[in-house]
Order: structure tokens, then C-alpha cells, then sequence
């Protein structure tokens, strides 16, 4: 046959267009679109169904090393089985660099973690933490080229955080590189100062992660980052914002023309810094930075969602388990809110959960909604249109959706490693019905494939969206 599978009858969906057809794959890629094709070695009917490109979940945190007394409970392994139950067949975690290594060793160390492991295809941003000459000067930009096309930065966190000067020299080599700088942004002095006081008053619950965090912490780090990247002249992502005053510094920005992309993520939709303090020190599974906010922050959210002001949705999945011995965030053992770790799973719910309140509850299309979650993510990372659409010569990364299908989140039907959700017992409407990589099915018939290994690393190349304005 000329086909190895043909997808029949499917509502096919990029970010541009729907239109009912039948979809031709040879080869792990899309080969030919149309009405009618002619059989193919395997066919699927996708009658009633959506057909969407796979999701790309560009914030996911795997295996990333951690400090002493602290263990993510997911590896590549785990982490892309259920991105892929969840309808995501590419993800782009982390090679993080720690204070006084290689940036390259801690390339090669991220390798190693996710070689031979994956179930998906997997991409890498750096997290540069220690901006060295060689750093600078050798390092970045030989990673850059070599397919390692963005990196983090934070200004907060104090393993982590770099100072102005240190940002304004690796935007630099963004700038001279081509490479997309996502930032982290939050005032770190502000929160040590409110955690200590928070302590020295003896406020040591979940619940005080989120005072020590307040919005004007986000806002202020946001606006300097702002101001930072329009004196290099290059654009940058501001990930995780949680709500309006963030939103407004990053407003303000596009009203000045700058290149200002902005992600935002599940937990600033669905939770609110009141889940920090439900029954007693259950908060805990709901601490993440920056802290969910409120309702009337969740509308904010909402609205750039569907305006444009966000270019991308993704998890920000950071596993810790809540009964970890070893960890911080264990239910038995409670510790002081600076000590839980930051972060809440959420690869496999990322997609159903925007579907079900965005596209069927009226407040997205569906084409947006694919815009959102995987074709942005391809073009500001490098990966299209390898991945992130539906177009002859594409990967035939694809996603069959049953818009219809009614679920109980509940985390024992999670396929990820991590004991807890926090959107245990929500009620959503649309959940994916079978997920090809490459035309393999990864997830079919309520189950994941065993073919572990088969992901593949993915270079990156330069982001048309990293390149400076042409004045
Ligand atoms: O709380 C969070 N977001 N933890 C994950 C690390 C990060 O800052 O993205
Ligand atoms: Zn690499
Ligand atoms: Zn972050
Ligand atoms: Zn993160």
C-alpha cells in the first residue's frame, strides 16, 4: 500500500484551519492530506473525532538533579509515558546547570538521564546558573549551535538566581546567538525578606509560601527583565505568569513594540492561593512559585488566553511526591513552607484540563487551543514545523480527541510517578483517545505503549520568534 496508516474522516485541526480529511503517513511522517486517500496499511477511523497535532509541553521538569534531601519522582520514563497518555508526544525539560560546573558537563549528565528512557521525542533548554567567561564565551554558544536553542534564567532562588549584570550578558548571547531566553521573574530579595519575618512570627504553614510571594514581587522582576531585554535589544519569554500585575508590566511592553512572549500554566486557571490552605498541611501539594492567586486572577488569565497576550500554555510539571520520605513535602512529616519543594505535577492534565474549561466551555477555539499548547511551542523553540502542525512533511505526531468524553481526575488513572494531583476529583469534558509519535501509537485503548526508548533527543533549531526586530 502507499500508505503505512491512513486516519479517515477526522475534523483536522491546526492553528490556522479545520477541514474534514483523511490524513496519509509513510514513514513516521504526514505524507499526503486529503479526501478519499487510498488504503493504507493500517487505517484508523476517526469519525466524530478532532484530529490535532500532538501537544508540545515546553516547561516539564524531569530527573532534574536536586539539592541534598530533595527527589523529583519523575524521570524521562515516567514523565513522558504520561505526557503521552495525555495527548503530548514532544517535551522539553531541563539540562540545568549548577553553580561551578560545565554548562556541557550538565548536557551530558541530562543525556545520560534521558538515553534509551523516553517514549516520546524530547528537546533540552539549558538552565544557565553560572555565567562564567567560558560560559559565555565558549559553552553557550557551542550548545546553541549544536541544537540546545534556549535557555532559562532566574532571578530568584539562591542556587539558581543570576544578578542584572549577570542577565543582561547571557541576553547577549541570545541576542548574538539567535537563542529564545525564557526568565523566571520574581524579586528574590523581597521574598527572603517576607520569609523571614513570615518565620520570625512563627507562620510556618503551606499557606505562607504564598504571602512570602505576593503579586508586586512578580510584577517588579518582570518589569526589570523588561527593561533589561529591551536594552540588549532581544526578545524573551516570561514563563509561569500567575495574574494581572504581571500581565499589565507585559501589556505595557507589546504597547511599546518590544518582543515580550509570555507562558502561563494550568495551576494559575484552576487553583488559588486558598488550595495552599485546606486541611492542614495539605496545601503543601499545591505549592508552586509563583503562587496561585485568585479568582479574579484567574479571569486575567483567562482573558490573555484568549486575546493573544499569552503565546503558550504549558505545565511547569515539577514531581515531587507528597509522602517522600527523602523529600520535603511529605503528608506525615511537616516542614516550614520555605522547605516544600516548589512545584506540582500536571504533563498528562495540561490538555484536557484547557480543553474541557477553554474550548467547550467557549472561552477558546480549538484552533487557539492548538495554537497554545503546540504549534507556538514548536516556533519558539525551534521545532517547526518538524512538530507543532498538520502539513505534509511533518512528523506524524498526532492526537485523536474525543471532545465529547466525560472524566473524573482522579491521580490513580494518571500514568506519571508522582503520588498526588492537584485537580484530584475534577470533573473535565475531553480527553485524548489515542496519540501517535511518529505514527506509532503511544497511547491507545486506555493504555501506553511499552516501546519505551523509542523518543528520540530533537537539536533545536534558531526560533524565527528569538530574532531581534529589524529597524
Ligand atoms: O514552582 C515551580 N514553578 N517549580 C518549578 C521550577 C520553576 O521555577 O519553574
Ligand atoms: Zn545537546
Ligand atoms: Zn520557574
Ligand atoms: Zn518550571
Amino acid at each position: 500500500p502507499q500508505f503505512d496508516l491512513v486516519i479517515r474522516n477526522g475534523q483536522v485541526v491546526t492553528a490556522a484551519d479545520s477541514s474534514r480529511c483523511d490524513i496519509g503517513i509513510r514513514d513516521g511522517r504526514i505524507v499526503a492530506l486529503g479526501e478519499n486517500l487510498a488504503a493504507g496499511r493500517d487505517e484508523i477511523d476517526a469519525d466524530g473525532k478532532l484530529v490535532l497535532p500532538g501537544g508540545i509541553d515546553a516547561h516539564c521538569h524531569l530527573d532534574q538533579p536536586m539539592p541534598e534531601g530533595m527527589k523529583m519522582s519523575d524521570d524521562f520514563t515516567s514523565g513522558t509515558r504520561s505526557a503521552a497518555c495525555g495527548g503530548t508526544t514532544t517535551v522539553i525539560p531541563f539540562a540545568a546547570q549548577e553553580k561551578g560546573q560545565s554548562l556541557r558537563e550538565a548536557v551530558r549528565d541530562y543525556h545520560q538521564r534521558a538515553e534509551g528512557k523516553a517514549l516520546v521525542d524530547y528537546a533540552f533548554h539549558l538552565i544557565v546558573t553560572d555565567p562564567t567567561d567560558k560560559v559565555l564565551k565558549e559553552e553557550l554558544p557551542e550548545l546553541i549551535r549544536e541544537g540546545c536553542t534556549s535557555f532559562k534564567i532566574y532571578m530568584t532562588y539562591d542556587d539558581l538566581k543570576l544578578d542584572d549584570g549577570q542577565i543582561l550578558d547571557v541576553l547577549a548571547v541570545a541576542r548574538d546567538e539567535g537563542a529564545m531566553a525564557m526568565v523566571h521573574a520574581e524579586n528574590s530579595d523581597c521574598i527572603s525578606w517576607l520569609t523571614k519575618r513570615l518565620l520570625a512570627a512563627g507562620h510556618t504553614a503551606p499557606r505562607f509560601h504564598a504571602e512570602s510571594r505576593p503579586m508586586l514581587v512578580e510584577r517588579e522582576a518582570t518589569h526589570r527583565v523588561i527593561a533589561l531585554s529591551e536594552l540588549v535589544d532581544v526578545p524573551i519569554l516570561i514563563v509561569h505568569v500567575s495574574g494581572s500585575e504581571a500581565v499589565e508590566q507585559i501589556r505595557w511592553a507589546r504597547g511599546q513594540g518590544l518582543s515580550i512572549y509570555a507562558e502561563t500554566c494550568p495551576q494559575y486557571l484552576f487553583l488559588t492561593a486558598e488550595d495552599l490552605g485546606l486541611d492542614g498541611y495539605e496545601g503543601a501539594k499545591c505549592v508552586c512559585s509563583p503562587p496561585p492567586r485568585d479568582k479574579s486572577n484567574q479571569q486575567v488569565i483567562w482573558d490573555g488566553l484568549s486575546d493573544g497576550l499569552f503565546s503558550i500554555f504549558s505545565s511547569d510539571h515539577a514531581p515531587f511526591n507528597y509522602d517522600d520520605p527523602l523529600g520535603k513535602k511529605p503528608g506525615g512529616q511537616e516542614v516550614d513552607f520555605h522547605y516544600i519543594p516548589n512545584g506540582i505535577p500536571g504533563l498528562e492534565t495540561r490538555l484536557p484540563l484547557l480543553f474541557s474549561e477553554g474550548v467547550n466551555k467557549g472561552r477558546i477555539s480549538v484552533n487557539r487551543f492548538v495554537e497554545l499548547t503546540s504549534t507556538n511551542p514548536a516556533k519558539l523553540y525551534g521545532l517547526y514545523p518538524q512538530k507543532g502542525s498538520i502539513a505534509v512533511g511533518a512528523d506524524a505526531d498526532l492526537v485523536i480527541w474525543d471532545a465529547g468524553r466525560e472524566v473524573t481526575i482522579r491521580n490513580e488513572q494518571l500514568h506519571h510517578d508522582t503520588d498526588y494531583t492537584p485537580y484530584e476529583g475534577m470533573q473535565i469534558r475531553g480527553w485524548p483517545e489515542l496519540t501517535l509519535s511518529r505514527g506509532e501509537i503511544v497511547w491507545g485503548e486506555g493504555k501506553p505503549s511499552e516501546a519505551i526508548g523509542r523518543g528520540r533527543f530533537l537539536p533545536c533549531g534558531r526560533p524565527e520568534m528569538a530574532k531581534p526586530r529589524v529597524r
